[in-house]
């Protein structure tokens, strides 16, 4: 049994997929752990670290995956990469499957088995799998930090000699991973907080975090859960009245930090370019959902806006990413808490179980064929 941890592409991505912590384990049921040199770089681990931890090194992405039966990713591998995968082998990352039909119809024909992290079910048994939950939370806690260091005042409320200093003003858009470790982050750096969910389960979870909750509480907010816990798209009525509601909350604070997503969909627009207008100067607006297309109808992806009023408007991808070494941690823990379950510990051998609802919800392509029933190529 053979694993692979190939570098991920310079420049885009600062995680990797395995930590010693996670190659010694996976020895330890049996496993052989090839690293490519510098894998860990961006996420501070040596080389000598994989080494120490029973991993040997291969000096490039190609002979790393050679006779690999699993692949350990952070992201879908390209064309190139999959030209040295072998036939059969199991690809494990986080895919990115969405409208991507060409990029499914390129692991297929490389016949590889390729799982998608990011579908994994959230029930119970797959929490310790939930890739989508380690990482937006890590973003989320990064949202405060980041908004933090470009607005050009403290957080806290401070009592000085030289006088008071008032504390800052954060809102919160969208309530889900994200957002919940946002307001937590925000309040424990003694921030004044304030949040608004369409979903009405998150108003007892924004108030136990001690935030104020704030949102159009009509008959559709009601309704807006669907049953898999997330968010439906709200109407353009529901959309008009929430912007009436959050236009004069927003001229006040200082940060505003959007996570707002639908799954599927783009992200909704919540910060229309006239509300950046009504802010004040040196306030801040993280975007995290800037690479579904961005809650803020000015952000943009990677790059800090400045708006002519003076507002900085923060698009940066990957915000886990620039976590690396915890990102790293997290999701290397994900992985192994999944493909553990597809090794026989007795016979120290893979053995998948294909029927298994895990293996079902997340399996992407196998035996040359897209297999899964949402990402079908169209005919
Ligand atoms: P997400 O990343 O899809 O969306 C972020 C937030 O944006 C959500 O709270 C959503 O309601 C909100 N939103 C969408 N449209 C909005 C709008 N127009 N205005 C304001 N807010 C809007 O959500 P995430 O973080 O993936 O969480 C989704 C749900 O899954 C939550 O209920 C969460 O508690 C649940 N969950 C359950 C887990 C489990 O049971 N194992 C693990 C992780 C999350």
């Amino acid at each position: 049994m053979r694993i692979a941890v190939p570098a991920e592409a310079k420049g885009t991505e600062t995680r990797v997929a395995a930590t010693p912590e996670t190659v010694k384990k996976f020895i330890g049921l049996g496993a052989s752990v090839t690293v490519e040199a510098g894998a860990g770089q961006g996420a501070g681990i040596p080389d000598a670290e994989f080494e120490a931890a029973g991993a040997s090194i291969a000096k490039n992405g190609k002979d790393a995956a050679k006779d690999a039966d699993i692949v350990l990713k952070v992201r879908r591998p390209g064309e190139a990469e999959l030209k040295g995968y072998k036939a059969g082998a199991i690809v494990v990352a986080t895919m990115d499957p969405y409208g991507q039909d060409e990029a499914l119809a390129a692991m297929a024909g490389a016949k590889i088995s390729a799982f998608a992290m990011e579908l994994m079910p959230r029930i119970t048994r797959a929490q310790v799998m939930d890739v989508l939950s380690s990482q937006a939370n890590l973003a989320g806690y990064r949202a405060v930090v980041d908004g933090a260091a470009e607005y050009g005042r403290a957080l806290p409320m401070m009592m000085t000699a030289a006088g008071t200093v008032p504390a800052a003003r954060i809102f919160i858009m969208g309530v889900g991973v994200a957002g919940l470790q946002a307001i937590a982050t925000a309040r424990r750096m003694g921030a004044v907080v304030t949040a608004t969910d369409v979903r009405p389960a998150t108003k007892e979870q924004v108030e136990s975090l001690g935030a104020k909750f704030l949102a159009v509480e009509d008959e559709e907010f009601k309704q807006a859960q669907t049953a898999g816990g997330y968010a439906k798209e709200m109407s353009a009525e529901y959309r008009a009245k929430q912007a009436e509601l959050t236009a004069s909350h927003i001229a006040k604070q200082d940060i505003v930090i959007t996570t707002a997503l639908i799954p599927g969909r783009p992200a909704p627009k919540l910060i229309t370019a006239a509300m950046v207008e009504s802010m004040k100067p040196g306030s801040v607006i993280i975007d995290l959902a800037v690479e579904r297309g961005g809650n803020c109808e000015l952000s943009r992806p990677g790059e800090v806006v400045v708006s002519p009023n003076g507002v900085r408007i923060v698009g940066h991808l990957n915000v886990a990413g620039r976590l690396a070494a915890t990102a790293s941690s997290l999701y290397a823990k994900n992985l192994y808490a999944f493909v553990e379950t597809m090794i026989d510990k007795k016979e120290k051998v893979l053995k998948p179980d294909w029927e298994d609802e895990l293996v079902k919800a997340t399996l992407l392509t196998r035996d040359g064929a897209v297999v899964h029933p949402n990402f079908q190529p169209k005919a």
